[in-house]
This record gives structure tokens, sequence and C-alpha cells, in this order.
């Protein structure tokens, strides 16, 4: 009688064990992925419904490249700065030191106004807008008003007229009225992402454009030096930052659900409005509900074989 109580026990763990997950099921970051060899943490995500929503739709991976797409298009992303908070762009048609591209291709840089408050280019990010029409919205007043025109971070059009591509051009005159040297508005003009919001070449109205940012702080000796890329910073408010360490601190991963707009604390088999804790009293089929009903369960077997050992003692 006894070793058939027995083995009935022994398939009832068997069956409850291979039911349970493992514990540490709870506390697997179900969004952390990879593209190519850049990681996709919070609050950034390849999945919908993985990271903040403000970033969402923005991360595509395609054969091993990191794509970020926006109004203005698509970039590729060459890194992600986790402790800086900024990401590093490389748009397919941006002019460099050894090349200019014009014909208005360049991307330049929109988002949608939803987006603006997450994404903008870093202040110490220089944009050079090349070949601009008179008639661009960047020179009217000229030449009475002072021009927008400036050097960001040490970085400007007269370094980067030294540049080969601008040897190559040669003379020739670029832009409908442009000129290095003449009295209409010049061939190139540089300035920071907040002189205008939006770097949108039609409505600017130029031909191409580079962009270059520094993050070390010594001074780079030359535009060949400089660093041709996007150079953009992220932020999350400081309520969503609270929202989601309260999230990973109770074993759980920050998403938002599928209106896209509210964040959502993902608890295993189920999702909390704010952390894993709270799953407790409220769904029993959270992580943590998991954990009190395996503790119950445990117990039981330990009184089923205490009391069959008493009886096989009896007996
Ligand atoms: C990722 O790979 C690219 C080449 O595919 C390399 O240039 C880059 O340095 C790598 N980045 C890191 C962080 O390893
Ligand atoms: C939890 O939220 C994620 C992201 O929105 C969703 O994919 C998933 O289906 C949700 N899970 C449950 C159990 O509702
Ligand atoms: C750029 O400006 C043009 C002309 O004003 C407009 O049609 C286009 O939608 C703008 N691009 C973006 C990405 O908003
Ligand atoms: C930018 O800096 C260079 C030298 O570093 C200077 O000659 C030039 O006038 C500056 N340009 C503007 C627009 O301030």
């Amino acid at each position: 009688m006894a070793p058939l109580i027995y083995s009935g026990l022994l398939s009832i763990i068997i069956t409850l064990s291979a039911l349970l997950q493992p514990p540490c099921a709870a506390h697997i970051n179900a969004c952390r992925s990879f593209c190519g060899n850049i990681t996709i943490d919070y609050p950034f995500g390849l999945q919908q419904g993985c990271g903040h929503p403000g970033f969402r739709d923005l991360l595509f991976c395609m054969n091993d490249m990191l794509m970020f797409h926006i109004s203005s298009g698509s970039y590729r992303v060459l890194e992600i700065d986790y402790a800086y908070k900024a990401l590093t762009l490389h748009d397919l048609h941006l002019s460099t030191c050894e090349t200019i591209v014009l014909g208005g291709k360049g991307n330049g840089f929109e988002v949608e106004p939803w987006r603006g408050p997450y994404l903008a280019p870093d202040s110490d990010n220089v944009f050079m807008l090349i070949g601009c029409s008179a008639r661009s919205p960047l020179f009217q007043g000229f030449p009475e008003k002072h021009l927008p025109c400036r050097n960001v971070s040490g970085m400007g059009c007269e370094e980067y007229y030294r540049c080969p591509a601008w040897s190559l051009l040669g003379a020739q005159r670029i832009g409908s009225q442009g000129s290095v040297y003449g009295s209409g508005p010049p061939e190139c003009c540089a300035l920071p992402f907040e002189a205008v919001k939006s770097i949108n070449l039609s409505r600017l109205e130029c031909e191409g454009y580079s962009s270059a940012y520094s993050i070390a702080p010594l001074r780079m000796e030359g535009p060949g030096d400089w660093t041709y890329g996007i150079r953009v910073k992220y932020s999350i408010q400081s309520n969503s930052d609270e929202f989601c360490r309260a999230c990973e601190a109770t074993g759980g991963t920050c998403g938002y659900g599928g209106d896209g707009i509210r964040q959502l604390c993902m608890c295993g088999s189920s999702n909390s409005t704010s952390n894993c804790d709270s799953m407790v009293s409220g769904s029993t089929r959270g992580g943590r509900g998991r954990w009190s009903l395996m503790n119950i369960l445990t117990g039981v077997l330990v009184i089923c074989s205490s009391v069959l050992v008493k009886r096989n003692n009896v007996g």
C-alpha cells in the first residue's frame, strides 16, 4: 500500500514541478535584445510593447543593422550610449570631409511632434547646411539681420571648407546664388539644432548637409578629425524613470500597453500598472503569487510525507 502512495505522491510532485515555471523566469528581462553588436535595452525596444512608449516604433533590426525611423527618414544607428543617453546616427546622404552629396537627398533631422520631448540632436552637434537658396528661411532678413550661422563646439564652415570634398567641387557654384566669397548667402551655414528646431532640406531650400559632433573634450585638429554623423540625445521624464526603476526592482520588465501611451510593468505571465509586488494582492498569476503557491504546496508535501512516514512506522 505504502509504495503505491509514494509513487502517487511522486507523480504529483513531477506534475507540479512541470506546471510551475522555474522561479528565475520572473527575473529574466523579456525585452532586452541585440541587433548586430548593439544592445537594445530600456527605454528602447525592438518588440511591440517593450521599452518606453516615447520610443515606440523607432528602432528596427534589419540584417543585423539597427535602423532608426523618424518622420524625416531612416538612419543607421552606429551606437547607443546608455551612460550619456545618446545615439549616434548615420544618414546615407550625409556629406562628409570626403564627399559632398547634393540634390536635396539627405534626410536632415525632424521628429514627429509627439516625439519632440524625447529626442533632439545634442547641443554639441553641428549641422552644416550646404547650398541653400537665397530665399531660404535661414537668410530671411539677410543682410541687415544677423545670420543664424555660427560655429558649434569649435566646428564650423570656415574649417569645413578645407575638406578635400570642397576642392573636388572646385570653383563650381552650388545653390542658386551661393558663393564663398561673393555677396550672396554663404555656400555653407553651420548651426546647432536649437537654432532651427528642424533640419528639413526642402523647407530650408538647401542642396545638402553635413553633421559632425565632438564627444571628447579635447580640441580637434581639423575637419578631417571630426566625427561625421548625428549625435542625438534621448530623455525620459523622471516619473517614467521612477516607474521603471520600481518595476525592475521587483523583477519586472518595463514596457507599455496597446494604447502606446501607458507604461506597463511586465511580471512574467501578467502585466501590472505599478510593479510586480502589487501582483500579490491583485492577480494570483503574478511572479510573487506563484512563489506563495509553491511555498504552500511544499508545506503540504512535507506534511503528507511525515504522515506517511509515521504510518509506516506504526505498521
Ligand atoms: C560593432 O561592430 C562594428 C563593425 O560591424 C564595429 O565597427 C564597432 O566598433 C562594434 N561596436 C562595438 C561596441 O563593439
Ligand atoms: C503584457 O504587455 C505586453 C506589452 O504590451 C503584451 O505584449 C502582453 O501580451 C501582455 N501580457 C498580458 C498577460 O496581458
Ligand atoms: C519638409 O518640408 C516640406 C516642405 O515644407 C514638407 O512637405 C515635408 O513634409 C517636410 N518634411 C517633414 C519630414 O516634415
Ligand atoms: C568660426 O571659427 C573660425 C576660426 O575658428 C573663425 O574664423 C570664424 O569666423 C568663425 N565663424 C563664425 C560664423 O563665427
